[in-house]
């Protein structure tokens, strides 16, 4: 794992998720000294200060969100661990459930008493079978030793918390969506505002953060927002969990500081692409990020800036290698099949145009593209844009168009000679 200093990893043995080496490594420290010497307006304080930010998808701060949180506004109030880990190309929560469940159970408690939180929730992902287990086991080791319950560690301080296993929908990894579910209900996103942490769960305010978000919180009370700070760049501080797959002869979960270059990452931490051959692109955080080139990414540094500057965003942190040889259509179908598969169906120009995208992808590969279906491609992505309730409409258009603005030479090769470039078939992607 690069970088100079690391907060979420360590070695891993086959008993390191366990509660015995949990706190051989330092574990529920943070609790103690959060419930033992901190205010709840402190530990809001200490995380502000951190510059945390989400690492879910859209980077939003995490203290400004528990800022919203009234904490003696008389209601109950709850926190809601996103553990549904849809994005495709992203699994590093999963690292973090299979091999250190209890940081994420150390964490919530102390964002639980910060947020005057009674009950909690962690929301996970309805396929996750290992990564489910290891947490249900963590909680259960938690509750036998005082941690969870009432009167955690003889503070007067109680909070529960249930694993909730959602039934595989990518929508309901949405924090709307998800409070939808959790609710006994179909996974539908809401309108907002209201706003969540106004009302949230139960009508209640809620903060919803993911998984690796708020791991951070028991480093960052054991360690401080300064030391925090010293790691990563200005605008990105800490590290963040990556999870590479595609064409790269290392895939896995590698924690990074932010602000390392990205080709030194490639190429020395992940042994770089099979074969020797060229980047032709990266996904940088889950398909919803849009791709860039292998020479856009020649300079850059895994920060939020850097990838702002270049049109995309660090998003979920699922990398997904690209090389050279690779055809961007066939590719674009199988995302459009999986954004039109997983539209709820409730707005729309999502419930349509994932589908319209779908179906004309469907055909450009068929052999039966037609002139103008590059321009009706990008009609339809930005159709899509700003006009649904959640972002998954949004998501399929960005990555329409952000593939569409880089290769656009291989739709059109492909809808003239009705082939790929790189094949007499489509199905190329697949032995690539
Ligand atoms: C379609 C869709 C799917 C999402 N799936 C996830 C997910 O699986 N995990 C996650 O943490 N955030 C997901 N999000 C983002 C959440 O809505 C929310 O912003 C996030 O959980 C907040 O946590 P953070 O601020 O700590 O990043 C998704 C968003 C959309 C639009």
């Amino acid at each position: 794992m690069p970088g100079r200093q690391l907060i979420m990893s360590f070695p891993v043995t086959a008993t390191s998720h366990a509660l015995p080496e949990y706190r051989a490594r330092g574990g529920y420290g943070a609790l103690a000294k959060t419930l033992g010497q901190l205010k709840p307006q402190d530990v809001v304080k200490e995380v502000t200060a951190s510059g945390l930010q989400g690492r879910g998808g859209a980077a939003f701060a995490v203290g400004r969100k528990w800022q919203v949180v009234q904490y003696d506004d008389g209601q109950p109030h709850y926190l809601i661990a996103n553990a549904d880990e849809g994005e495709p190309g992203t699994f590093k929560d999963r690292w973090i459930l299979e091999n250190n469940p209890h940081v994420l159970l150390e964490s919530m408690l102390i964002a639980s008493y910060a947020l005057n939180v009674r009950n909690c929730f962690v929301y996970i992902r309805g396929e996750f079978d290992l990564p489910y287990r290891r947490l249900a086991d963590a909680v259960e080791e938690a509750y036998a030793a005082g941690l969870f319950g009432r009167n955690v560690l003889g503070s007067g301080f109680s909070c529960d918390i249930v694993v909730y296993r959602g039934a595989g929908a990518y929508v309901a990894g949405e924090a709307s969506g998800l409070i939808s579910s959790l609710e006994g209900k179909k996974g539908y996103p809401r309108n907002r505002p209201p706003r969540l942490t106004v009302k949230g769960l139960y009508q209640r305010p809620t903060v919803v953060n993911n998984v690796e978000s708020l791991s951070n919180i028991a480093w960052i009370i054991n360690n401080g927002a300064d030391a925090f700070k010293a790691v990563g760049t200005p605008k990105s501080p800490g590290t963040r969990l990556f999870s590479v797959s595609g064409h790269i002869n290392r895939p896995g979960v590698y924690e990074v500081e932010l602000g390392y270059p990205w080709m030194k990452f490639l190429d020395e931490d992940c042994g770089g692409v099979p074969q020797g051959r060229a980047i032709k692109c990266v996904v940088p955080g889950g398909v919803s990020s849009k791709v860039l080139t292998g020479a856009d990414i020649t300079n850059l540094k895994l920060s939020h800036e850097d990838l702002w500057d270049a049109g995309s965003t660090l998003g979920s942190g699922g990398m997904i290698v690209i090389a050279e040889g690779t055809c961007m259509v066939a590719l674009l179908q199988v995302l459009m099949r999986f954004y039109h598969h997983e539209s709820c169906g409730q707005c729309t120009p999502c419930r349509h145009g994932t589908g319209w995208l779908h179906r004309i992808l469907d055909r450009i590969v068929a052999g039966d593209g037609r002139a103008d279906d590059i321009e009706r491609l990008y009609y339809i992505s930005k159709f899509n844009d700003g006009t649904t309730i959640c972002g998954l409409g949004d998501a399929a258009g960005y990555a329409c168009s952000g593939i569409l603005d880089k290769f656009r030479d291989e739709f059109e090769y492909c809808i003239e000679h009705k082939r790929s470039k790189f094949g007499g078939n489509l199905e190329c992607l697949r032995s690539s």
